[in-house]
């Protein structure tokens, strides 16, 4: 829905190629976490390339409701930050709107320190799983009230004097991971967070960029993180990198829409987060990149992609899941454009997110005239091959942002139009999605709009 609550009907046509150069907003995750540590930090933070997606909107007021000064002047923000255990007690409920990152980090930022917070959501939000964060916040002796299944709305009661935890995160979440570290800033000692699967790593990279003492080994248990408590965090100047999973979207476009040559530079490439690049790389996409480079601590390069017609299915190495999680829903989308079966296990988190991604992509696609199997934590897309998808339907976006965007992706190369019934969503992560598609020759428009 857009802000004033109207859906916003959209709609997709067979485009001729797109072409040109794709600057996509900056990084949702990274973007989050600047806004949380510079209010974490003691003195001002400037921030460059923030994403000013609702998200990260909704996170910047919720940290000016602990205490920091957060604003835009010119092209930077600036967060003047308490320090850690500073966070004063919000006076107002923080609304997270449709973010998941925002909730779960700010309730870990905040639950070491003795205030109380109510947090709350959208429809979406609303419905997703809490108790991931705190479960393990409530080692640390904070305390939380949910609704039934621990659902938000949710008052967090900080702990007093909070302990350091030690923590096998059950389900592999950068979320829980991140929100176990943020919590661990104020407790005394050493917090250890352990993961089996390695998943995105930017909280930890940005907390030893703040001068807090964090290492990673790998052991047999998985990934271990290991943080010294009570730091005094230092005032950093940070550059977003441009979002990868942004850039999918106008990447896909051109590899399924025929005459494309679309170069979308500056990606970030952190390894924990390109796997959907490597895979579509293995379905024989026509993908390079250029001008590799590192770009505050971030691996960074230019994407190439052009027209593909001889993409192929294939089995996605489940191992690869975390590192292309938000990514299912588009690459499904390719694989019904590709020949053969295109197999996803390992993927049980999808069905957690903004919606049940699972579900959602196989309903609109199998009215689009694909056949998809699933099970509880797999799914297969068959394939039609170049040309073949019908399309012709109207999907819904279950007030989440990437299957709107990926049902319109999929609507330039299908033989009738695809509609989907709210495009309002794709706000909360990419504002600028319908005028950058449409300037590089994508046929996206608003319903009932003349074109
Ligand atoms: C994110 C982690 C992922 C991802 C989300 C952003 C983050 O969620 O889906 O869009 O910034 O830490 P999970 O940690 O729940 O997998």
């Amino acid at each position: 829905m857009s802000s004033h609550g109207e859906p916003i009907p959209m709609i997709a046509r067979r485009s001729k190629g797109l072409r040109g150069e794709a600057h996509v907003p900056g990084d949702k995750s990274i973007s989050h976490r600047s806004l949380i540590l510079g209010a974490m930090a003691v003195g001002e933070t400037r921030v460059t390339g923030l994403l000013e997606g609702q998200d990260v909107l909704d996170t910047a007021k919720a940290m000016r409701a602990f205490g920091a000064e957060v604003e835009k002047r010119g092209d930077t923000w600036h967060v003047q930050g308490v320090g850690v255990g500073g966070f004063a007690e919000p006076e107002q409920v923080i609304d997270c709107g449709n973010s998941g990152t925002g909730v779960r980090l700010i309730m870990g930022a905040m639950a070491t320190t003795p205030i109380t917070a109510t947090f709350t959501g959208d429809a979406s939000l609303n419905k997703r799983p809490m108790a991931r964060v705190t479960d393990p916040l409530a080692l640390f002796g904070a305390r939380a009230y949910g609704r039934e299944g621990g659902r938000l709305p949710m008052t967090i009661i900080g702990a007093r004097d909070p302990l350091p935890v030690r923590y096998a995160t059950p389900v592999p979440s950068a979320q829980v991971k991140s929100s176990v570290l943020l919590a661990g800033l104020n407790a005394p000692g050493e917090t250890v967070v352990i993961e089996r699967e390695a998943t995105r790593d930017h909280s930890e990279r940005m907390l030893a960029g703040f001068g807090a003492k964090v290492s990673t080994e790998t052991t047999g248990e998985g990934r271990v993180i290991t943080l010294t408590g009570q730091p005094e965090l230092r005032p950093q100047a940070i550059v977003v990198p441009r979002d990868p999973s942004s850039a999918a979207f106008p990447v896909c476009a051109a590899l399924i829409t025929e005459g494309s040559d679309v170069l979308v530079p500056n990606i970030g490439l952190n390894p924990t987060r390109a796997g959907l690049f490597f895979t579509l790389q293995d379905m024989g996409a026509d993908l390079t990149f250029e001008n590799e480079r590192e770009e505050g601590g971030e691996p960074v390069a230019d994407l190439r992609a052009r027209f593909s017609p001889d993409l192929r299915g294939i089995e996605v190495p489940a191992e690869r899941a975390a590192s292309m999680i938000d990514e299912y829903p588009v690459l499904s989308v390719v694989a019904a454009f590709a020949t053969g079966k295109t197999h996803m296990p390992g993927v049980r988190e999808l069905r957690v997110k903004e919606s049940d991604r699972i579900d959602a992509m196989a309903v609109g696609l199998r009215a689009a005239g694909v056949t998809v199997d699933e099970g509880e934590d797999w799914w297969t897309v068959h394939g039609l091959g170049h040309g073949n998808v019908p399309g012709g339907v109207v999907t819904a976006s279950h007030l989440d942002h990437r299957i709107a965007m990926s049902f319109l992706v999929m609507g330039l190369a299908t033989r009738s139009p695809m509609r989907v019934d709210d495009g309002g969503p794709i706000a909360t992560s990419f504002p600028i999605f319908e005028g950058l598609m449409t300037g590089l020759g994508a046929d996206i428009s608003r319903e009932g709009e003349a074109r």
